[in-house]
């Protein structure tokens, strides 16, 4: 059957190192919690990774793995060990047999790590600098030393190795979203004055290090991309000016930038947007989330009106930084909902790529149906509840239906 090419652009094919992408919308990494404790692949993971690649996306990313311990979530897909080769090829040869590139995510938890979640006492929160409590885990963080550091750079080229030997045809070390990139960025946690840390240029090192080694472990031919912050909860971490500053850097190491924004343990919601699931977070009190307290939900009324969904809500972010992409593509997630809108973004070029994550949780076929000339925005309500049940340890799925939502 012909395709009907209403939203041309969006649905055109895009070429990167020799590898066509069927059309523009990917589907962004979205944590599943289906992995084993020890951090395998399992049926459930393959065959709901399987569902989101036949919704027809030209690129599909698992839920982030983790390149190390300790974790900053339980049955987290993991990527720090050859033992979970075998299981990520699963994944790669699932969602090939869709026709789709398939992608890997990278991360080291650092200051993320959530202490109830260690196999044993050899596992350390720690990051670029000490801190105290997180907001989430209520877990301080104490300074990497320098060998730790050149161990962190280690960690992220063995794994992308791994991937490249699973038959990942992208790797893309997370940059995003408070992980261990970010926080080496970010003027608010990375608070050194030796090599790595005092400037932008000194913040930007283990970023640099990182990526030189990842290229250089997984040779020319694959797809090296990063996520990347370009927004934090804090008058000092990453905002748009220090991104301005990183961008032009960063679109010098990789084949592709995807912007996003906001930190897990802080204020995740800034990542996602939409409403704060007060009854979803209640049921996490006392749980393996030591932060989650009675206190902590009422602190967030506060902060509702910040994380208020609207569509595209990277767009200006984009707008601003895809001057200095220079040819590098650049990837735009966060609320795409309208296929007008989507495919205009593409169509002026603040965009190369869009990438989706919870209107496909919401309805898998939903590239698909914008193949076929959709007109109809996503009906992912922005409820966040997937989102609050996999930080409370539930395995990812969408909360629509049980609202009385019928969206099949
Ligand atoms: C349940 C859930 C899990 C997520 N897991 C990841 C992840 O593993 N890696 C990542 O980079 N972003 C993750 N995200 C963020 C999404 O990839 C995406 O950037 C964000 O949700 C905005 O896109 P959307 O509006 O289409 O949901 C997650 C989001 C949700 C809701
Ligand atoms: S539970 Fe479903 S409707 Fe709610 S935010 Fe997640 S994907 Fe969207």
């Amino acid at each position: 059957m012909t395709r009907q090419t209403k939203w041309m652009e969006l649905c055109s094919p895009i070429e990167m190192r020799g590898i066509t992408f069927k059309n523009r919308m990917m589907r962004s990494g979205m944590y599943e919690g289906m992995a084993t404790e020890r951090g395998e692949v399992t049926p459930e993971l393959e065959s709901w990774i399987a569902r989101q690649a036949a919704g027809g996306a030209g690129c599909i990313f698992p839920g982030y793995t983790n390149v190390c311990l300790p974790r900053c979530m339980p049955f987290q897909t993991g990527s720090y060990d050859d033992s979970h080769i075998p299981g990520l090829k699963k994944l790669a040869d699932t969602i090939h047999s869709y026709g789709a590139v398939a992608g890997l995510q990278l991360a080291a938890a650092g200051r993320q790590a959530n202490p109830n979640l260690f196999f044993s006492g050899a596992e350390a929160v720690m990051g670029p600098s000490a801190m105290g409590p997180s907001p989430m885990y209520q877990a301080a963080c104490r300074e990497m030393t320098e060998a730790e550091i050149w161990k962190a750079v280690e960690d992220q080229a063995a794994a992308a190795v791994r991937a490249k030997k699973a038959g990942f045809d992208i790797v893309l070390p997370n940059a995003a979203h408070g992980y261990m990139l970010a926080q080496f960025l970010s003027p608010h946690t990375n608070k050194r004055t030796d090599a790595w840390g005092g400037t932008p240029e000194k913040r930007f090192k283990f970023f640099e290090e990182t990526f030189r080694a990842v290229r250089e472990a997984v040779g020319p031919e694959m797809l090296v991309w990063t996520k990347i912050s370009v927004d934090e909860p804090w008058s000092d971490g990453i905002n748009l000016d220090e991104a301005k500053i990183f961008i032009p850097e960063v679109a010098k190491l990789v084949d592709a930038i995807e912007i996003s924004g906001g930190t897990i343990v802080d204020n995740v919601f800034m990542m996602t947007r939409g409403e704060i699931p007060i009854g979803t977070l209640k049921k996490g009190v006392g749980g393996i989330v030591e932060g989650i307290t009675s206190e902590l939900i009422n602190g967030l009324y506060g902060i509702r009106d910040s994380v208020k969904f609207e569509e595209t809500y990277w767009y200006n972010h984009a707008v601003a930084l895809k001057p200095l992409c220079g040819d590098t593509p650049l990837i735009l997630t966060g609320g795409h909902k309208y296929p007008a809108t989507m495919n205009q973004i593409i169509k002026e070029g603040t965009a190369d790529m869009l990438s989706l994550a919870r209107v496909l949780a919401a309805e898998p076929d939903f590239p698909n149906d914008v193949l076929d000339g959709r007109e109809d925005p996503g009906k992912c309500s922005n409820c966040n509840k997937c989102l609050v049940e996999v930080v409370l340890g539930n395995k990812l799925r969408c909360y629509l239906a049980d609202d009385g939502y019928s969206y099949t």
